[in-house]
């Protein structure tokens, strides 16, 4: 519901006086009903990303609807976004890269679209005030472009041989749909996809539909009712075999695909996706969502394993246990639990890591301590602390991964293993579907532990040297 914005009904005799008043005195337009916005801005001021997502507003839910055609790489999209206006707002701002915007409306009436880089500018008709829920809705085309990471990782909408998979950590989400790509704005997500038909089209959540259009294409519904992160939004077009299967108690539906020509060969480890998460569960607590599962494409133009929302994404090639246990976990440690700036990453890839730890340790007789040693024996480990990156270039390097393992696994040492498996759950229960900083870490650590950890934190989570002992 809007507050403060006039609406044209009942107020609309007292809004014509209003104007009449308003222009007899020289003032400005009555269009705006008193709202005197701002622009919002351009971004939310990131470390590394100082552009990327808008201020202005907070997304509640994406419902995409979205058509691919595999042959030319075409992709046809309407994106409606709805939101809640976080100051008096003139104009906003969505990130999107490429593709050609065909219109924009803002609460039904059209809105006037600029574009500059990645920033694309809507300014509504009617200014919107602070508190009101407002509807945008852009219809857009094109051939998505990839992004090129400062790491050179490729990401964003990629083509694949029969269609295509899309992953976006941290930015390349923009290249397919326009939004507020800063993980720090989670939302709801529909994800609508109409392919040609014969073809598999996967996504988040739960398919809740699925029906053969007139012209004989597939459009196939997915619902992610849960707060999510635009970096962790996925989908898969191709020729994928799926298998449906459930978590043990309590039951979460568990939905693996692999492409054709891969299928076989993943099928053991996909069936293994259930009991992993049991196991997870009972470290890390209740499991964040409403559906699980595994995606893995045969195509090698997918730089990365990706722990997108309730389904990851692994290239074939590194689908193995390892990896696969490590997207897992990250469904607690980075997508229920979010950085709030990419700067935050380590809580996610420490984490991560560190649940691959524990799993040897627990079912393949390797203990934490080795991976531990290990990993404070080896040089690019120690590169810069894991919760500082000096670029962006470096967000994804050893030290995030690994040495933010390592400070898992000396704080496991200091505050003795109850306490630190009671720290393991209870981060992902206070910041459940939440964004954190190091700093929410530290204290919710230190609170529990009951004790101050700085000599801890100091060495190993901000310390520029490795210690001479471990
Ligand atoms: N989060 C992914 C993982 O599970 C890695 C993403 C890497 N992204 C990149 N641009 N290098 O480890
Ligand atoms: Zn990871």
């Amino acid at each position: 519901m809007t507050q403060r914005r006039r609406t044209g009904t009942a107020a609309g005799g007292l809004a014509a006086a209003l104007t009449a008043l308003a222009l007899l005195a020289g003032g400005c337009s009555g269009s705006t009903g008193g709202v005197r916005g701002t622009p919002g801005s351009a971004g939310v001021r990131d470390p590394y990303f100082p552009k990327l997502g808008n201020g202005g507003y907070d997304v509640g839910h994406y419902a995409l609807d979205l058509a691919y055609d595999p042959g030319t790489g075409r992709l046809t999209g309407t994106a409606e976004i709805t939101a809640r206006a976080t100051q008096d707002l003139s104009a906003f701002n969505l990130d999107l890269a490429g593709l050609t915007v065909e219109g924009a409306t803002v609460d039904g009436a059209p809105a006037a679209a600029n574009r500059a880089g990645n920033e694309l500018t809507l300014r509504p008709h009617e200014e919107i005030a602070e508190g009101a829920e407002f509807r945008t809705v852009v219809t857009y085309a094109g051939v998505p472009e990839r992004v090129t990471d400062a790491d050179g990782s490729e990401e964003g909408w990629l083509r694949t041989a029969d269609g295509a998979v899309a992953v976006g950590e941290p930015t390349g989400s923009m290249t397919w749909f326009p939004g507020n790509h800063h993980p720090s704005d989670k939302a709801a997500y529909d994800i609508t996809l109409t392919v040609p038909a014969g073809l598999e089209a996967l996504s988040n959540g739960v398919r809740t539909a699925r029906r053969t259009e007139p012209d004989g294409r597939v459009t196939t519904v997915w619902h992610e009712p849960e707060p999510m992160a635009s970096y962790l939004a996925t989908v898969a077009i191709g020729r994928y075999e799926t298998k449906a299967a459930s978590t043990p108690d309590p039951a979460v539906p568990v939905l693996t695909a692999a492409e054709r020509s891969v299928a076989a060969r993943s099928a053991a480890l996909r069936d293994e996706v259930p009991q992993i998460i049991g196991r997870q569960v009972r470290r890390f607590g209740p499991y964040p969502f409403s559906a699980a599962g595994a995606t893995v494409t045969a195509d090698s133009t997918l730089d990365y394993a990706l722990e997108t929302q309730t389904r990851p994404v692994f290239p074939a090639a590194s689908f193995d246990r390892t990896t696969l246990v490590h997207e897992l976990a990250h469904q607690w440690f980075g997508n229920s639990v979010t950085p709030a700036t990419w700067r935050d990453l380590w809580l996610n890839e420490g984490f991560a890591t560190y649940a691959e730890w524990l799993y040897t340790e627990e079912y393949e007789h390797v203990p934490a301590r080795t991976h531990f040693q290990r990993a404070f024996a080896q040089e690019a480990n120690w590169a810069f602390p894991p919760a500082a990156p000096p670029s962006a270039e470096n967000l994804f390097d050893p030290p995030v991964y690994q040495r933010g393992a390592m400070v898992l696994y000396k704080l496991r040492e200091t505050v003795g293993n109850a306490t630190f498996d009671e720290i393991l759950r209870g981060w992902p229960a206070k910041y459940r579907h939440a964004n954190a900083t190091t700093a929410d870490f530290t204290a919710y650590a230190e609170s529990v532990a009951g004790r101050n950890l700085d000599s801890l934190w100091d060495v190993w989570l901000f310390g520029d040297e490795r210690p001479a002992t471990s």
